[in-house]
């Protein structure tokens, strides 16, 4: 099994004198007050959740937007702060951006266009040409970054996310032999039916295509991917290299599907403070004695939230003997909040969870606490330790990490996994039980057969899905993406 250790190893062996840059929209930690003093947070997010161990094994300087002004004071003249606070082990190198270029690059381009296209959840994606502009812009501030933070060095430039697909082209055309580039996308490649409505579709493919290696989930993104690549751009394809040779450049083309620090989320999940966290979640949402139906999402339109709470109110309809014996526990982390379909949903949320309490609610009895507190990670951990069930509902997701992180954190093999068929992860975590949010009836009998699911029963699966997660670790798919890139031949540990 692949380990920190390994990856280490790998590194020393096959990069030494490669300095690791890893590029991301969204940092690692945030710098914020509370209670009058300013504290390092982590953030929310599956590039965070893949990308921190990793980084926290190979060094290197991950280069990311800082947001608050807090974000500002803490770091150094270079921009730069080390992490993490307690032990750090990288540098993270913050860009900051005037709140014109966050409105349009941010907020527009990439979470109003791109977001939007990039997944089925029919939510309409708009493309304005001011946003555009102002997204090349900020990728090539992106560019201009890395190439100071690099120098001369040599080094291996990892970017992620559809925030930063032109960030390659830029570093190509400063014409630096130093570095090898890769790029992950982390969340669904659209087909190409649906890619083709994009008014940049070009430049887009170009952008990526100036990467030495582009990662995906799961293969059908990869097929999407070349799809589109055939469909709108005068290349080659090499089907038995699976790479595209554009202009004089060749891109290799791979899934990888990303994963999680299984040994640290399991560790971590047993700690005596997890398990201080979960006795204080517990008194304070009065859970004590309830079966508990527990969902982490961020508030998107993607991860199907709304539909989740029908098929609460629906599984208490068709099963009212429940009424007064379980909660559901949804975390909402907020995100994207200045676009309108962001607010819509709140809204939409706060107006449900209302409804559905009201028709229910017995005595001081609801069956939805729906919270957007801040969890730290070990509060977040404590909730995968109490929950009899995890709800996973996402519309449309490349991956969804929450369903990994919940079978790592159960040490003790207890507890259901309700997963979406619609995720990445669902290919890999075959004894879930995999769901249709969009179908209310069967997805309230799936809350029903969760519930009455025998401890054997959990058991055998937990320990199945355990088994897969433990095995395709992050390490191993941080190893996958260095062999392919390096060229030498990957080897199972
Ligand atoms: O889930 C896809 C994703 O892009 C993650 O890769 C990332 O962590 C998150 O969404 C970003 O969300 P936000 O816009 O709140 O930073």
């Amino acid at each position: 099994m692949w380990t920190k250790e390994q990856l280490q190893e790998t590194i020393k062996e096959k990069m030494g004198g490669y300095l690791l840059v890893a590029v991301s929209n969204r940092q690692p930690f945030s710098h914020v007050m509370k209670s009058g003093k300013i504290i390092c947070q982590r953030q929310p997010g599956g590039v965070i959740t893949a990308l921190h161990p990793v980084l926290q094994a190979t060094g290197g300087t991950w280069i990311s937007v800082g947001v608050s002004p807090f974000d500002r004071q803490a770091v150094d003249s270079n921009q730069k702060v080390k992490l993490p606070y307690e032990n750090p082990t990288y540098e993270l190198r913050r860009i900051f951006l005037s709140k014109d270029e966050m409105d349009r690059y941010y907020y527009g381009y990439a979470n109003e266009g791109l977001w939007p296209l990039s997944h089925i959840a029919y939510t309409r994606p708009s493309f304005a040409a001011s946003d555009w502009a102002t997204y090349q812009q900020v990728n090539r501030t992106f560019a201009d970054t890395i190439l100071k933070e690099v120098g001369e060095q040599k080094a291996f430039v990892w970017v992620h996310d559809f925030h930063l697909t032109l960030v390659g082209k830029y570093l190509r055309e400063a014409n630096r032999p130093n570095l090898v580039t890769s790029f992950f996308w982390h969340i669904p490649w659209p087909n190409s039916e649906a890619f083709r409505i994009c008014p940049q579709k070009e430049e887009i493919l170009e952008g990526l295509l100036a990467y030495d290696l582009l990662g995906f989930q799961i293969r059908h993104h990869c097929d999407n991917f070349l799809a589109a690549v055939d469909q709108e751009l005068e290349s080659r394809i090499d089907r038995e290299k699976t790479a595209v040779n554009f202009q004089t450049h060749e891109t290799l083309i791979r899934p990888f599907p990303i994963s999680i620090d299984f040994q640290a989320v399991s560790q971590q999940a047993s700690s005596e403070r997890v398990v201080q966290c979960t006795e204080r979640i517990r008194d304070e949402y009065a859970m004590r004695d309830k079966k508990i139906l527990v969902g982490v999402d961020r508030i998107d339109y993607t991860k199907g939230i709304p539909e989740k709470f029908r098929a609460v109110d629906r599984f208490l309809e068709k099963y009212p003997g429940y009424k007064e014996k379980f909660v559901l526990f949804q975390l909402g982390q907020v995100s994207r909040i200045h676009i309108q379909r962001y607010k819509d949903l709140n809204d939409e949320l706060n107006l449900l969870v209302e409804e559905i309490n009201w028709k229910h609610s017995q005595g001081t009895w609801v069956p939805i606490i729906f919270t957007r507190a801040y969890f730290s990670y070990d509060d977040i951990l404590a909730l995968y330790r109490i929950a009899d069930v995890c709800l996973v509902s996402s519309l449309h997701d490349g991956m969804n990490l929450v369903a990994k992180e919940f079978v790592a954190a159960r040490s003790d093999a207890r507890g259901v996994l309700l997963l979406s068929q619609f995720t990445g992860a669902a290919r890999e975590l075959a004894d879930s039980l995999l769901i249709n949010p969009y179908d209310t009836e069967t997805f309230a009998d799936a809350i029903a057969q969760a519930f009455s699911m025998s401890l054997e029963e959990q058991e055998k699966r937990m320990r199945k899905m355990q088994a897969v997660v433990e095995q395709n670790n992050i390490y191993r798919w941080a190893g996958k993406v260095l062999s392919q890139l390096l060229k030498f031949e990957f080897q199972e540990a």
